[in-house]
């Protein structure tokens, strides 16, 4: 490798030609042919080097001009080497140490929690019918989770939702039973028209099993303006229910009770699993319940600084879980919190 030595500027230069074209031809295929091209141009006792030691012997006069030969042919060297280090790196297949047996690293993809992925279906249908999002705390205060929606104290209607009583201070808190309690915040803090929809986690005190649990999922409605009607209710879970179970989806409105509506009504949708020609599911009655709803209590909307002579609205509220489960087909309510990840991989990329 190495030269003969030096002596002037002409066999430099003729010097430094030969070992231009030799880059040139020289061929890199490999990590290996590439190290070989490194060693012999770049490397410490490389032709660059040698080339720059000789320079010492080059008469002053000429040292300007071989000097600049001689940077040509370092930047010739390094390109071509980067060149084909940054080809090398990007082909893997053409490093000579590819195992193509070897087994693909996998890359493992998480996956949303299936209530997450019904409460943003959920809330995605109402925003595109203009419905807000709002939110408010868990542990609540009698006014906003009773008394203000109508409830008035030791009201039988309290019973309805078995309640976890909390001690803040001097004040007993309640773990909020339902969301409406957000409302009232919207209500109290707020000027109709109010649209709006609040999802969140409630607690009631129930024994857990396959159908019920101590705390689950809720997202409720809320819609005062001037001259809202029960039409208006009709039609606006009517849109969410085709929007979530398919175009060919129908509701029905069965009277009921809540001390927060007059009047108030219990929805069933068109059993989407055996299209609504009976199964186990829906008990082969073609329907399945899946939320509360009415006409806000003038009560309600006086008692958070509303107007009832000027305003109405309506209100309805539904359980994540239970659209979830009717979505997912998941029979047992447990399967939501107790995190095994066999029930949870099932929902990988389903966002
Ligand atoms: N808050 C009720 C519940 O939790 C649901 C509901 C909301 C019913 C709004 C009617 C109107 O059971």
């Amino acid at each position: 490798m190495s030269l003969p030595r030096i002596l002037n500027e002409v066999n430099m230069k003729s010097q430094i030609e030969t070992l231009s074209a030799k880059i040139e031809t020289f061929e890199i295929k490999n990590n290996q042919d590439l190290e070989s091209f490194r060693i012999e141009f770049l490397g410490t006792k490389g032709h660059v080097k040698e080339l720059y030691a000789a320079l010492k012997d080059i008469p002053n006069q000429d040292k300007k001009e071989i000097g600049q030969l001689i940077n040509s042919f370092r930047n010739l060297a390094e390109e071509k080497f980067n060149k084909f280090k940054e080809n090398l790196e990007s082909v893997s297949i053409s490093n000579d140490n590819f195992d193509c047996s070897r087994p693909g690293e996998i890359n493992e993809v998480g996956s949303h929690h299936p209530i997450s992925l019904v409460r943003k279906e959920i809330v995605d249908i109402f925003s595109r019918i203009g419905f807000s999002v709002s939110d408010g705390p868990e542990i609540e205060d009698d006014w906003h989770n009773f008394t203000a929606l109508n409830f008035p104290p030791e009201h039988p209607a309290r019973d309805m939702q078995d309640t976890f009583f909390v001690r803040k201070g001097e004040n007993e808190m309640a773990l909020r039973t339902h969301t409406s309690s957000v409302q009232v915040r919207v209500m109290e803090s707020s000027e109709p028209p109010i649209r709006t929809i609040s999802p969140g986690r409630v607690y009631r005190n129930e024994a857990i099993s396959a159908r019920a649990h101590c705390f689950f999922h809720q997202i409720e409605g809320l819609y005062i303006d001037k001259g809202v009607t029960f039409g208006d209710l009709k039609q606006t879970l009517l849109y969410f229910a085709k929007e979530m179970f398919g175009e060919q989806t129908q509701i029905r409105l069965r009277p009921s009770y809540f001390p927060f509506t007059e009047p108030s009504a219990e929805v069933d949708v068109s059993c989407s699993i055996c299209s609504a020609k009976g199964c186990n599911v829906c008990k082969h009655s073609g329907w399945l319940e899946i939320l509360g709803c009415g006409m806000v209590d003038p009560n309600v909307l006086e008692a958070a600084g509303i107007d009832s002579s000027e305003f109405t609205g309506f209100a309805f509220g539904m359980g994540v879980e239970r659209i979830t489960q009717l979505k997912y087909k998941v029979n047992d309510l447990r399967l939501y919190s107790e995190n095994d990840i066999r029930f949870l991989r099932q929902f990988r990329a389903s966002w």
